[in-house]
């Protein structure tokens, strides 16, 4: 290859804005090997490959292509991103980074997640300013908003398990419950308590049956498929009896507005008195993060939906009757907060 001659190079640097067009190109590019991941997964290639290397002949079988030429072109691309690799005449293979799409799932529901619901309000923003139709990815996308929530597993888990330690309750609930790793880690801080969950979406009420079943605690707990927000006649079999732990983590924004205060008050009437709720949020800040997911419920088609600030949580809890403890971030300067809430004696 020739070098390239300073005059060329001269003019790309002197033409129009050349860092905006550099950030412009790696933001670009960062988004478009987003969409090769989500098609890698949605296509069924990392999963096929995931059970042994094979020949784009078998490929094509396997995922159904009836376009060759197409299909290399992917598999090739797939490559450049570094999920897959080819030797000379060689079969095509996962490497360890297309391994990790599949064994993770939390990548495999972040490469999911950012190329569809993350970022479709913004594909649709001009059409949802001008009155155009809204999401409604809590009733479409349940169980991938559940997968990815699991992401934020690791940073509550501790301030979390140390809280049901310390409080010893004997019957937990968690309220969206998702994929079920807090109520197993609940059940296992507190090995005398019974637990029960409680989610709205088939999807994630089945994926947090199987977490219990995995974690060999079935025997300890129920999962429920049900909206909370149903009034007392909901409160019949496992939520009949009180409970003396309550979680509620990532939930409450998905809430229309006007309905977080009930929510909260048929909570506080679910627990005994002195029960504690552990809620998780995230909070309204500047940051980019709590902008974004801002937008995103506010997308929604199923009523006023935003992002609240932690004085706004605070006077939530307040007004449900409960006793709020100070909310404290997950991790330095994250617009995430837990806060332990407690139902006055
Ligand atoms: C972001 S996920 C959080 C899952 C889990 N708590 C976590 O932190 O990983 C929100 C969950 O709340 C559930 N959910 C939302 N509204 C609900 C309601 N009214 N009753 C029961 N579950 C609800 C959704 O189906 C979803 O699984």
């Amino acid at each position: 290859m020739s070098m390239v001659n300073a005059g060329a190079l001269w003019k790309v640097a002197s033409g129009g804005n050349p860092l905006a067009r550099i950030r412009a190109t790696r933001d670009g590019l960062a988004a478009v090997r987003v969409n090769v991941g989500a098609a890698a997964v949605h296509t069924g290639l990392l999963d096929v490959l995931a059970g042994g290397d094979a020949t784009t002949e078998e490929l094509a079988r396997e995922l159904g292509a009836v376009d060759e030429a197409l299909l290399l072109a992917f598999l090739r691309v797939t490559v450049s991103v570094g999920l897959l690799s080819r030797g000379e005449d060689r079969p095509w293979h996962l490497t360890a980074r297309g391994r990790a799409l599949v064994d993770d799932d939390v990548v495999r529901a972040g490469y999911e997640a950012f190329a569809g619901l993350h970022t479709a309000p913004y594909r649709q923003t001009a059409a949802m300013l001008g009155g155009g139709p809204r999401c409604r990815d809590m009733a479409d996308q349940g169980p991938l908003i559940a997968r990815l929530s699991a992401a934020m597993e690791p940073l509550v888990m501790h301030e979390l398990t140390r809280t049901v330690r310390e409080r010893r309750p004997l019957r937990v609930l968690d309220i969206g419950c998702g994929a079920g790793l807090e109520l197993a880690a609940m059940l296992d801080a507190a090995p005398e308590a019974q637990g029960v969950g409680v989610d709205l979406d088939e999807g994630a009420a089945a994926l947090a049956g199987r977490t219990l079943h995995e974690r060999g605690l079935t025997g300890r707990a129920t999962v429920l498929q049900a909206d909370v927000r149903q009034p007392a006649g909901g409160r019949t079999g496992p939520l009949a009896d009180t409970f003396d732990f309550a979680l509620l983590a990532n939930v409450i924004y998905y809430l229309p507005m006007a309905e977080r205060v009930p929510l909260l008050r048929e909570i506080a009437g679910l627990l005994a008195p002195e029960g504690v709720l552990f809620l998780v949020s995230t909070v309204a800040t500047r940051q980019f993060f709590s902008r974004h997911l801002d937008l995103l419920l506010r997308c929604q088609g199923d009523g006023h939906m935003a992002i609240t600030d932690v004085a706004g949580l605070v006077g939530q809890l307040t007004e449900a009757g409960f006793r709020a403890d100070t909310p404290r971030a997950v991790a330095p300067g994250a617009p995430v907060v837990t806060v332990t809430a407690t139902v006055p004696g």
